[in-house]
């Protein structure tokens, strides 16, 4: 059992680069399952639509962590574990380090409270390896500005709350290395889908040497 997670703030190319690593485990496995936070399931995805839509703007951050949560608590028992046990690799586009850098490092939630509610959606249940994917705010909101009509209640938050969550996804990688891979976003796709890889291949090597064949790469 793998478990994979994908952390970044917005615009950080998550979706680009989760793509192409689908496309290469499938390669390897038809045992690998894609899945997203919020949502993933369809209690998930009803609580998806209440937590980002813009018009919800009276929604409190205590409000806002127990519905992640709610919805981390159905995708944990409905679709993440039970794979696990089944020996599928699991990718998850972000999980509760989203929690911890948004509600937490971005509304200034007291992370106690915050990690006591997470493990009990969870269960307990934190990923192998967190891949994050490091960018500058302006940046990442620069290329997410092509549509701001189209943004959700969380891109819509002011720009001190995502280099608040920045900062917040720097200090959870640095408190935790060995389960982190901090990558520089601004390196062309091509270049962090390589590094990316040979993470997931010493990964998978030390659990499955099958899954090490170089000439899928
Ligand atoms: P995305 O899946 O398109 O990135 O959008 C999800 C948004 O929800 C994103 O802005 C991050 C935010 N989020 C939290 O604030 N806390 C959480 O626990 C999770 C999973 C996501």
């Amino acid at each position: 059992m793998t478990f994979i997670t994908f952390e970044g703030i917005e615009g950080s190319g998550k979706t680009t680069q989760i793509r192409l690593l689908m496309d290469w485990l499938r390669d390897r496995s038809d045992r690998v399952l894609l899945t997203r936070e919020p949502g993933g399931t369809s209690i998930g995805e009803q609580i998806r639509a209440v937590l980002l839509n813009p018009i919800n703007t009276e929604m409190t951050p205590e409000a806002e962590i127990l519905l992640f949560s709610a919805a981390r608590a159905q995708i944990v028992r409905e679709i993440i574990r039970p794979r696990l046990k089944e020996g599928w690799i699991v990718i998850c586009d972000r999980f509760a380090d989203s929690t911890l850098a948004y509600q937490g490092y971005g509304h200034g939630l007291p992370l106690d409270d915050l990690l006591q509610i997470t493990e009990f959606a969870t269960g307990g249940l934190w990923p192998d390896l967190t891949i994050y994917l490091d960018l500058d705010v302006e940046t990442g909101l620069r290329r997410k500005a092509a549509t701001p009509e189209e943004w959700n209640r969380m891109e819509a938050q002011a720009i001190d709350f995502h280099k608040r969550v920045r900062r917040g996804y720097l200090q959870l990688a640095a408190q935790n290395p060995g389960r982190w891979l901090v990558l520089d976003a601004t390196q062309s796709v091509a270049v962090i889908q390589a590094q990316i890889r040979a993470r997931v291949r010493q990964l998978l090597g030390g659990k499955n040497a099958d899954n090490t064949d170089e000439n899928h790469a």
